[in-house]
């Protein structure tokens, strides 16, 4: 029988492997938890969700973002180069109630506005095949970040840059390979709303900063996140709470009958079950009589079955997730792979042509 102490401590020893080469803090963390047997035995104590590397590590960024005076809130910003791994073993065990608390309350939820950046080029590359006024539908959007994905500055190095020159959010995307097409600005968008079964309000600051407690600190991310949150308040994306399957077909038919809709799924598409997928596609072949609809998905490989089909060879796409389009026309399907993607959308690998097969809106 496995023994469940030492089947935590092996999994943050992996979690401190994964976060080799992107967040040394995270990995020094998770190897200075691993070898906590304490703390490990209390983490049995909270629901499963919670249980994850992730959950506790946004547990205590939460307390850190509150509590600026804390030490490790040094190490997180980059202000102190201190172990930040007894320091972490140390807050866990001063604030060990709220920490509990907050692990059985709380689950993670990401909202990352870096993913535009892999939607940008995506839907450039259908823009230029399409002319006909495009609604935006974000399936999963959590806060709905990715809805102002025309309101960031995305800079593609040598390859252009994205979006006003002014933003307050500023992204870089590494073109890894290919050719992207990358335009100054994306199309207008006549009306755009996000579907989700636990949005979060960006409007209470304590779900903001929840949020905020879900980037890794050193990642770089962190600064883009908070101006994307202060940009969304501004003008709030409209995101539906709801199940996706069963509100999608009320908000497509609430749009008008003339628009294209990018119906786009970054990161969300994996958490349905094999039956929800099934569901959605039909439910987009149906949708696609009465119009064009364009299925945008950035997902891990093996998640998007038409994009898989699609895709190179493991050993050739590594760990990177898959980018692609699918576009539903009288209930016919068209499946293209656009690209090898990084989760946040650090990098792009570009697989297909400069546009979409032209297609005659209805
Ligand atoms: C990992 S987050 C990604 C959020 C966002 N798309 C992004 O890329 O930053 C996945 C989101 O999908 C939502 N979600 C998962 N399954 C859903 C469903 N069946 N219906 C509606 N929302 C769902 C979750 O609530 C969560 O906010």
């Amino acid at each position: 029988m496995s023994d469940p102490a030492s089947d935590f401590a092996h999994m943050w020893e992996w979690f401190a492997t994964h976060c080799h080469g992107y967040s040394p803090l995270y990995e020094r963390i998770s190897a200075a938890v691993a070898s906590d047997p304490e703390l490990l035995a209390g983490l049995q104590a909270v629901p499963p969700s919670g249980q994850l590397p992730p959950a506790l590590l946004a547990a205590v960024h939460y307390l850190v973002l509150g509590e600026p005076a804390q030490p490790l809130a040094d190490v997180y910003s980059g202000r102190s180069d201190a172990d930040p791994g007894p320091l972490f073993l140390e807050l866990c065990r001063a604030r060990r109630e709220e920490i509990m608390d907050i692990l059985a309350t709380r689950h993670i939820q990401t909202n990352d506005c870096g993913r535009s950046a892999v939607i940008g080029p995506a839907i450039t590359w259908l823009a230029a095949a399409i002319d006909a006024p495009f609604a935006l539908v974000d399936v999963g959007a959590s806060a709905g970040l990715n809805l102002l994905c025309d309101r960031y500055r995305i800079d593609y190095g040598s390859h252009g840059t994205t979006g006003p020159a002014d933003s307050p959010v500023a992204i870089d995307c590494r073109v890894a390979a290919g050719q992207p097409p990358i335009a100054t600005h994306l199309p207008p968008f006549v009306a755009r709303v996000g579907i989700d079964r636990a949005p979060i309000d960006l409007t209470d600051p304590d779900d903001a900063r929840w949020l905020l407690a879900c980037v890794w600190p050193d990642t770089g991310r962190l600064e883009r996140t908070a101006a994307s949150i202060q940009l969304a308040r501004q003008d709030l994306p409209r995101v539906v709470a709801g199940d996706a399957n069963a509100t999608l077909p009320g908000v497509l038919s609430a749009l008008p009958s003339d628009v294209v809709v990018i119906v786009v799924t970054t990161w969300a598409f994996a958490y349905f079950s094999t039956q929800d997928r099934q569901e959605f596609l039909e439910l987009l072949d149906r949708a696609s009589h009465r119009r064009v609809i364009a299925w945008l998905s950035a997902e891990g490989a093996g998640t998007v079955e038409a994009l898989t089909a699609l895709a190179p060879p493991a050993d050739d796409a590594g760990q990177s997730d898959l980018l692609g389009a699918v576009v539903f026309e009288g209930g016919e399907r068209r499946a293209q792979l656009l690209g090898l993607v990084q989760e946040h959308g650090a990098w792009i690998d570009w697989r297909a042509g400069p546009s979409a097969t032209p297609t005659a809106p209805r």
